[in-house]
This record gives structure tokens, C-alpha cells and sequence, in this order.
């Protein structure tokens, strides 16, 4: 059972200014839920209870978020608004949250390394939460932590795209095991569409063995000059150590403006008022 899952919200969020000048990207709702909530409620039904924050500078309402305001408990005790704290509620009385600095913004890659303190040696997810996910049946950490049992090596989650997108993510080839599920012998970073390998790029739903630390550690910076967990991961499958898994759900990319607005009607019609 996968116990732990990190999150990377060090980022600058850059696509998102003048908004993220003071305030996480992270924290930007989807309706009335910060990203980052999403994420850890997706985190927490799949089984991964400890949820470890990797921070930067500018990213305390995180921290507080994921913490009581006594302030705001003790105003609103025993009135009708009560119920807007039950999703919240919920997720703290669930969740365990630990929380790194990155001091410098070296990439997804550098971002993992700082969390390893939080992790230690046992395998975790990771979850991006500026991709939201949303499934009316298990979430998809849940479905791949499913597929770890089954394969107990490192799993990243796919999707295609239209091959004029490929250059703004990883790609992978790899062998079909069976529907939806490759094992990957190849993946690059951000690749042209003319030597992409394929257009199954991974989204930012991950879950990795441990031994992803060491191979970091040995992996020097790569495409804009980071450390691409892309290229740690190409170590890993170059083993047969990888597999990529096309899931069941709708993703939005909420790191972009399209995305997040897109993601915000859609919250909105299928699921504002409902719960
Ligand atoms: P992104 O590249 O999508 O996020 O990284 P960004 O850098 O914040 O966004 P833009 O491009 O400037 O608009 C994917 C995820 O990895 C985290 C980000 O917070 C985001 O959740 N990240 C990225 C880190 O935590 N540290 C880094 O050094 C880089």
C-alpha cells in the first residue's frame, strides 16, 4: 500500500501573472476549491494519507490552508455557513501534511530530490496539481496505485494529444502490454514534433520507486536548463522499470489560462451545488 505522495507547488506559476504575484498558483479555485485541494482529496482516496508539500517563498496560505483558522471556526461555530468548511474538514481530519522548502527553482526533477526527506525509501505518488483530474469512478492516483500492486515499478500517466501540443510535454514509446498499459523503453522531454517518439504525453500523475532519488541525484540538468524528472525516469525504463498507463477520467491543464477556464465551466456544470 502506497502510504505517501508529494506535491510540488514551489513553482512561479509564471503563465498566471500578474495573479501568482503574491499568491501560489496552487491556491487559484476551480470554483470554490483551490487546485492543490483537488489534489490532496484525489491523494487521500487513493490511500496516500501522508501528503508531503514541497514550498518555496510566497507559498504560505499552502501551509495554511492545510491547517485550522480558529478565527474563522470560532465566527462561524453554529451558523448556517458551517457547511462550506465540510470539504476542508474533511481533508484534515484525513490527510497528515509535512511540508519542504525548494530554494531554488531548478525544475520537477530538483523539486522530487528536496522531497526526499519527507518520502525516505518506500515508493509514493507524485501529483501535480495544476492538472486536475476528474473521474466519477476511482481517481487516477487510485487506478495507478491499483496498477503498482500489480507491477510494483514506477508508473506515469498518459494521454494523447494532438501531435502540434507534444512539444509542451514528455513523450513516451513503449511496448503494449495490454489496453492502456505500455511498458516504456523511451521518453523525452519536450521533444519537436518531428522526432517525438509518440504523442502519449505524461501528465502530472506519477508514481515512483525510490530508488528515483539516487538516479536524480546523477542526473544532470536538461531541456530550459532543469532537472527534468523526464530524464531520471528514461534511466528507470532503460531497466524495463517504467510503465505508462492511459486512465480512465478527464484531465484539464490548469496551469494554463485555456485549461483553467475551461476546467472552471466544467466544475461548475457537472459538479457546483452537488455533493
Ligand atoms: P510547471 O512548469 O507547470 O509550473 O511545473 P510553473 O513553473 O509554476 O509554471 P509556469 O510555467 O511558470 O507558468 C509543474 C509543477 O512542478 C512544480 C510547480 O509548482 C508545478 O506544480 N515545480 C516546478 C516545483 O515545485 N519546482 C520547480 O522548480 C519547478
Amino acid at each position: 500500500m502506497i502510504k505517501k505522495c508529494l506535491f510540488p507547488v514551489a513553482g512561479y506559476g509564471t503563465r498566471f501573472l500578474p495573479a501568482t504575484k503574491s499568491m501560489p498558483k496552487e491556491m487559484l479555485p476551480v470554483v470554490n476549491k483551490p487546485l492543490v485541494q483537488y489534489g490532496v482529496e484525489e491523494a487521500i482516496e487513493a490511500g496516500m494519507r501522508n501528503c508531503a508539500l514541497v514550498t518555496g517563498r510566497g507559498k504560505r496560505a499552502i501551509a495554511d490552508h492545510f491547517d485550522i483558522s480558529y478565527e474563522l471556526e470560532h465566527q462561524i461555530s453554529g451558523t448556517g455557513k458551517e457547511t462550506y468548511l465540510n470539504s476542508i474538514r474533511d481533508v484534515l481530519d484525513q490527510g497528515v501534511f509535512t511540508m519542504v522548502r525548494q530554494r531554488e527553482m531548478k525544475g520537477l526533477g530538483h523539486a522530487i530530490l528536496t522531497g526526499e526527506p519527507l518520502i525516505g525509501n518506500e515508493p509514493f505518488g507524485v501529483l501535480l496539481s495544476d492538472d486536475l483530474c476528474l473521474n466519477d469512478g476511482a481517481g487516477v492516483l487510485a487506478q495507478m496505485a491499483e496498477l503498482y500492486n500489480q507491477f510494483r515499478c514506477s508508473i506515469v500517466a498518459i494521454q494523447e494529444v494532438p501531435v502540434d501540443e507534444v512539444h509542451k510535454y514528455g513523450v513516451i514509446a513503449g511496448e503494449s502490454l495490454k489496453d492502456g498499459i505500455y511498458r516504456v523503453d523511451e521518453m523525452v522531454e519536450k521533444p519537436d514534433a518531428a522526432d517525438a517518439p509518440s504523442n502519449l504525453a505524461i501528465i502530472g500523475r506519477y508514481i515512483l520507486t525510490p530508488d528515483i532519488f539516487d538516479i536524480i541525484r546523477d542526473t544532470p540538468p536538461g531541456a530550459n536548463g532543469e532537472v527534468q524528472l523526464t530524464d531520471a525516469l528514461q534511466t528507470q525504463a532503460r531497466k524495463g522499470c517504467v510503465m505508462a498507463y492511459k486512465f480512465q477520467g478527464r484531465r484539464f491543464d490548469c496551469g494554463s489560462v485555456p485549461g483553467f477556464v475551461e476546467a472552471t465551466n466544467f466544475v461548475y456544470e457537472n459538479y457546483y451545488g452537488k455533493d
